[in-house]
């Protein structure tokens, strides 16, 4: 296992982080002409959505989720009245792998101290676990699958400066990663798009 370095620094705010990451050289899946993809939405929202990898389309403009995935994503949020205003999205690994491909544990265990960094940084009271990547490297003592956990609401302390002062807990939800309904469509009544559905309704009702 690479254990990845951590970053040399707690930064300051959101944009000192963004600023160094783009600069970030040595890592895994650094590979010519590969972006570092960090975020879009709101550095301050109270919502954080997880994704696993930037795919083809992120990597050329620079930003999650904004091929398909995203814009089914996007839609799912719409449903209940939240935007780039009110999310903040990331994914657990910050460049496209090869050809797509699942991330490896490894290359998860490197990337994963600046998912926690950012999410130290955005302080977001809900997390949303998009698919079993963010699920594993987020939950990783959940060993259910994500049909199992999804729409379940958890409790953890990550990406804060710890300690057990009962600061900075966090309400986490997985849910479907959004390529999985692409792949399954259907709107019937308990399918995994129904369930999404119902899942985002109960993330609105704890935002309000
Ligand atoms: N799938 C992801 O997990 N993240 C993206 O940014 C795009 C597709």
């Amino acid at each position: 296992l690479t254990v990845s370095p951590l970053p040399d620094a707690r930064y300051a705010g959101h944009a000192d982080f963004v600023q160094a990451l783009r600069g970030l050289r040595g890592d895994p899946l650094q590979a010519e002409g590969t972006r570092v993809v960090i975020h879009r939405g709101n550095a301050k929202a109270k919502i954080m959505v997880i994704g696993e990898a930037p795919g083809e389309t992120e990597d050329m403009e620079g930003k999650p989720f904004v091929g398909r995935a995203g814009k089914l994503l996007d839609a799912i949020l719409a449903s209940v009245g939240l935007d780039e205003s009110s999310v903040y999205i990331t994914n657990v690994v910050l460049r496209r792998p090869p050809n797509n491909r699942t991330p490896s544990a490894s290359e998860v265990a490197w990337y994963l101290p600046y998912l926690m960094e950012n999410v130290r940084l955005v302080d977001p009271l809900i997390i949303l676990l998009a698919g079993a990547c963010a699920c594993k490297a987020l939950l990783p003592l959940e060993k259910q699958g994500i049909t199992r956990i999804r729409g379940q609401w958890f409790e953890r302390r990550f990406g804060t400066e710890g300690g057990l002062d009962g600061q900075g807990s966090r309400l986490v939800m997985p849910i479907f990663h959004p390529s999985y309904l692409l792949r399954n469509p259907s709107r019937k009544v308990e399918g995994p798009k129904w369930l999404t559905w119902q899942d985002i309704q109960a993330v609105r009702r704890r935002y309000d």
